[in-house]
């Protein structure tokens, strides 16, 4: 297909779509439990306009030089993976709105894909969030969340949490989002956190375990609920478990399931204790349960991988580093660091060569800014 965006072309709408951190909290959104995320200044920009026909739709992304076209009247799932992530929005949207009509988009990132900072979210709101524009759809942000959540489980397979999708689109510049993910009560908290920085190192690599494990993590969890639940009746969710009530069934669970539910047990309370830490500027608790969760992540969720261990070990020997973790569903993708202004550019560059020694991989590394989510840069509407 030819590449639809033009210098003479017009576009009614351009939308930023932003990927996302998270601070901690990781695996504990589809377990009903917390999580501390924020959008930051990588994005996706999409631009659209209506095309006057009731039905023909063209998406054009500009990274992958390739586009497609389909109908609003057969949306079905594609070969092409990427297609699935606008297939999905736009066959959720079509449940619940008949104003959906032609249109065409083309999209550009530069959030790096299978980094663990959820560009599939960037992509899946971005493109509600600018079709609910285009076409007055009156959806609510909470709608946009939720159907994007929806594409992901129905047209791309994953059965992903909350977290992406909510951080992608509410987040607030200088604030993360304290999110309980059963409720989906929220709360802003800001993050002031100088001297230090945010900084994530890319270890490039995305092990292709990503999406099927993640499903086996979520239904290994449901396991243990379910065998737990049989003399606790009232619970729903690792949520509604604590420690000692798991303790009780370490006998009955298998070790694999006990060590799973172990870890998300333990996360949820260590978000809570983070949050209390960032609000009291005691960035030392706050690093030091980053580590425990990386560890949780490596040896009792069995998440990680080879490459982000040893990023994490590595930042270890600098006193400068509060705390480093995986982040995202894992396998790959971004370490996340907390690391003093004036050693960033040291521990960056120590960190690249050790790596590219061990892997013989270049690694990426920037600092994250916390941002505002999903917004409307132009519009060029008449409404
Ligand atoms: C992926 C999912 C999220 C969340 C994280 C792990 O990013 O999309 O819902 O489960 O993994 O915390």
């Amino acid at each position: 297909m030819e590449q639809i965006e033009t210098k003479s072309v017009k576009y009614d709408l351009i939308v930023n779509s932003p990927g996302r951190i998270n601070i901690i909290g990781e695996h504990t959104d589809y377990n009903n439990g917390f999580v501390l995320p924020t959008a930051i200044d990588k994005k996706i920009q999409f631009k659209f306009k209506k095309n006057a026909s009731l039905n023909r739709c063209t998406v054009y992304s500009n990274d992958f030089n390739e586009g497609f076209t389909f109908n609003l009247d057969e949306v079905t799932k594609s070969k092409n993976q990427w297609e699935n992530y606008i297939l999905g929005v736009v066959f959720e949207i079509l449940q619940l709105s008949n104003n959906l009509k032609g249109f065409d988009c083309v999209f550009k990132s530069d959030i790096p894909i299978g980094s663990g900072i959820s560009s599939s979210a960037a992509l899946e709101c971005g493109l509600a969030f600018g079709l609910n524009g285009l076409f007055n759809l009156n959806l609510s942000k909470k709608t946009i969340v939720e159907l994007s959540q929806r594409a992901e489980h129905n047209f791309v397979g994953t059965k992903c949490g909350i977290m992406d999708q909510f951080a992608s689109v509410m987040s607030k510049e200088g604030s993360v989002i304290l999110l309980d993910c059963e409720s989906l009560d929220f709360e802003y908290v800001p993050i002031k956190i100088e001297p230090y920085k945010i900084v994530l190192l890319n270890t490039n690599v995305s092990h292709n375990l990503a999406s099927g494990e993640y499903n086996i993590r979520r239904a290994q969890c449901e396991k243990g609920v379910a065998i737990i639940k049989q003399n606790y009746p009232k619970i729903n969710s690792l949520r509604d478990v604590s420690l000692s009530m798991l303790n009780e069934f370490k006998s009955v669970l298998e070790p694999v399931i006990f060590n799973r539910c172990l870890y998300v047990i333990e996360e949820k309370e260590r978000v809570l204790n983070s949050v209390e830490a960032l609000k009291n500027n005691d960035l030392a608790t706050l690093g030091n349960n980053m580590y425990k969760t990386h560890n949780g992540l490596q040896h009792q969720y069995e998440v990680s991988c080879t490459e982000l261990d040893f990023l994490v070990d590595f930042s270890k020997k600098y006193e400068d580093v509060l705390g480093a973790r995986m982040m995202g569903g894992g396998f790959g993708g971004c370490t996340i660091n907390v690391v003093h202004s004036k050693e960033v550019t040291k521990f960056i560059e120590d960190s690249s060569i050790a790596y590219y020694k061990k892997f013989n991989i270049k690694l990426t590394a920037f600092e994250a800014m916390p941002s505002e989510g999903t917004s409307i840069k132009i519009n060029n509407l008449k409404n």
